[in-house]
């Protein structure tokens, strides 16, 4: 009897854990925006970012056109090679760094603390609310071909960026894709097994 009793306590104390380090995004508003014609236009690279928080309605809606769930079958807003959807998005914020989990349309703790000065290298960047790291996943990434995987793993991060883009002109949002990363500190706080691509600060304009 304690035995049980002490199994189903450390099962409580597990998912208890786990519920706390997930938060539920908004449901995503997936209508409206801006003429995809007009946010093309306005589609542009901007580095003046304010530091105030994006509104979590906002940063829903940011995840979900960057690599969101957009189809009964599981598909993203952004095309992959073999659908391998190996494309994931850590989110660097001022309480933690958060891993975009799509099927939930969740976020999950991944690390505590402001760790947006590790990421982003130059000032500017640094200031933005949220900088997304873009990561190609090794374990969803089953080919030989090395090259070709790492061909593959900088396209479909391309497919995500300019998704951010998009939304971000619609949206009067400020953005910029950044090569300049510290992808060494990224792979050892988040504990990679795959390739550390690129980072995106999104904010609001100054
Ligand atoms: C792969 C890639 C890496 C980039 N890296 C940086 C960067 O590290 N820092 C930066 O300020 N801008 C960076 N940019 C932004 C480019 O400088 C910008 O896209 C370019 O000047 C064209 O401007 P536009 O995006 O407004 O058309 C990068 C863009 C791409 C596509």
């Amino acid at each position: 009897m304690k035995k049980i009793t002490l199994i189903l306590f450390s099962i409580f104390i597990i998912t208890s854990m786990n519920a706390q380090d997930i938060k539920k995004l908004p449901e995503p508003i997936k209508k409206g925006g801006m003429p995809l014609m007009e946010a093309l236009n306005l589609r542009k690279t901007d580095r003046d970012f304010s530091s105030k928080e994006l509104d979590p309605q906002t940063l829903s809606n940011l995840l979900w056109a960057a690599n969101g769930i957009n189809r009964p079958d599981g598909r993203r807003t952004a095309p992959t090679a073999r659908n391998m959807q190996q494309i994931e998005i850590y989110l660097y914020m001022q309480d933690g760094v958060y891993l975009y989990l799509a099927k939930e349309h969740a976020l999950q703790l991944v690390v505590k603390g402001d760790h947006r000065k590790e990421a982003a290298k130059q000032p500017f960047a640094q200031v933005a609310p949220v900088t997304l790291v873009l990561v190609a996943d090794y374990a969803k990434m089953n080919m030989d071909d090395k090259e070709l995987r790492d061909l593959y793993a900088g396209t479909d991060c391309g497919n995500v960026c300019q998704n951010i883009y998009l939304f971000c002109a619609s949206e009067n949002l400020c953005t910029v894709e950044l090569g300049m990363i510290d992808r060494e500190s990224i792979e050892k706080l988040l504990k990679i097994n795959g390739k550390v691509l690129l980072g995106q600060p999104v904010g609001y304009h100054k």
